[in-house]
């Protein structure tokens, strides 16, 4: 007799399901089982994260400068009125909250925005002061800080010029399990993250290409604004890029989600670490990372 559809359609969900590493098994079985509560700020706060890789000798983008506190927002002013092209970051926010890209330069103290408008330094106090105060990390005061904008690679560049895409991967043991590429849009303020905006590409770890492409949700083949193709598209240094992952995942969180950009000379830079990398990644490479975390600790 022949199985009804019905029944076959149940058994791939529930296979499925079993795939996808479900929320509480993700913060039960890998972060809590992998990763030791005390190195959490290594990852919570991208400071601490940029001084322990820098002792590793990882590269991450130049620090230009950082307010402790109100008392040190115009310092922070000082040091970066006369530059070109920078962005704003408080050190413990994620999912590209409170971030500002900056530049160039069109008049004194008046800057044009990644992602369209422009911004002036009064705005610029502003911003960095709710920084300070707290605005997006869950109130708590923080510290702002501004580092070097990256220029995009030329092959990031041509699926969106406006902006930077990064590349996530995920480590167990050391050992890469699984990547995407954040890519910026029109929508996204020139940052990749998927709460803004950004588009998710899966990467096949073994060649460095991109098999998967999802928007909001979403397959697609196509960049919405740019309509260049998403699928097959070769990363740039890809060697280069898992070799920075496997040497920053020299941190002590055994399990880790690093974010890596590959700049206009081909150099990569780590941006930051998460120790609770998101369910993101598996949904936009169709795929639960339950297998591949038993592979690595059989
Ligand atoms: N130095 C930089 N130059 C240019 N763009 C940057 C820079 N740093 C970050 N960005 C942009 O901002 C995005 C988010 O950066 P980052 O990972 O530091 O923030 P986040 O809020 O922790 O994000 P998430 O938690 O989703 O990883 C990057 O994908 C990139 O597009
Ligand atoms: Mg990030």
């Amino acid at each position: 007799m022949r199985r009804p559809q019905w029944l076959s359609q149940w058994r791939r969900m529930l296979h499925r399901r079993k795939e996808v590493v479900g929320i509480n098994e993700r913060n039960v079985e890998l972060i809590y089982r992998h990763n030791d509560r005390r190195h959490f700020p290594i990852a919570d706060d991208k400071l601490v994260a940029k001084q322990v890789l820098s002792e590793l000798g990882v590269p991450v983008p130049r620090l230009l400068g950082v307010a402790h506190g109100l008392h040190e927002v115009n310092g922070l002013l000082e040091r970066i009125e006369d530059e070109e092209h920078f962005v704003i970051k408080p050190a413990q926010s994620s999912g590209g909250q409170g971030l500002m890209v900056v530049g160039e330069q069109v008049e004194r103290g008046v800057w044009l925005k990644a992602g369209g408008g422009d911004v002036t330094l009064a705005e610029i106090r502003q911003h960095v002061a709710n920084i300070v105060f707290g605005a997006f990390s869950k109130d708590r005061p923080d510290r702002a800080y501004v580092e070097e904008r990256i220029r995009a690679h030329p092959v990031h560049a041509r699926l969106w010029h406006d902006g930077l895409s990064d590349l996530r991967i995920i480590t167990l043991n050391q050992v890469p399990l699984m990547a995407m590429l954040r890519v910026p849009t029109a929508a996204s303020g020139g940052v990749a993250n998927l709460h803004q905006g950004g588009i998710g590409l899966a990467i096949d770890i073994e060649s460095g290409r991109t098999i998967r492409a999802s928007f909001r949700g979403r397959p697609i083949d196509r960049h919405p604004d740019s309509g260049a193709p998403l699928i097959g598209v070769q990363q740039p240094e890809w060697e280069r890029v898992i070799d920075t992952a496997r040497r920053a995942s020299q941190v002590p969180l055994a399990y880790l989600g690093t974010d890596i950009v590959v700049d206009q000379s081909g150099r990569t830079l780590v941006l930051e670490l998460n120790a609770r990398p998101g369910l993101e990644i598996q949904n936009v490479n169709g795929r639960g990372l339950g297998t591949y975390v038993e592979e690595v600790l059989r």
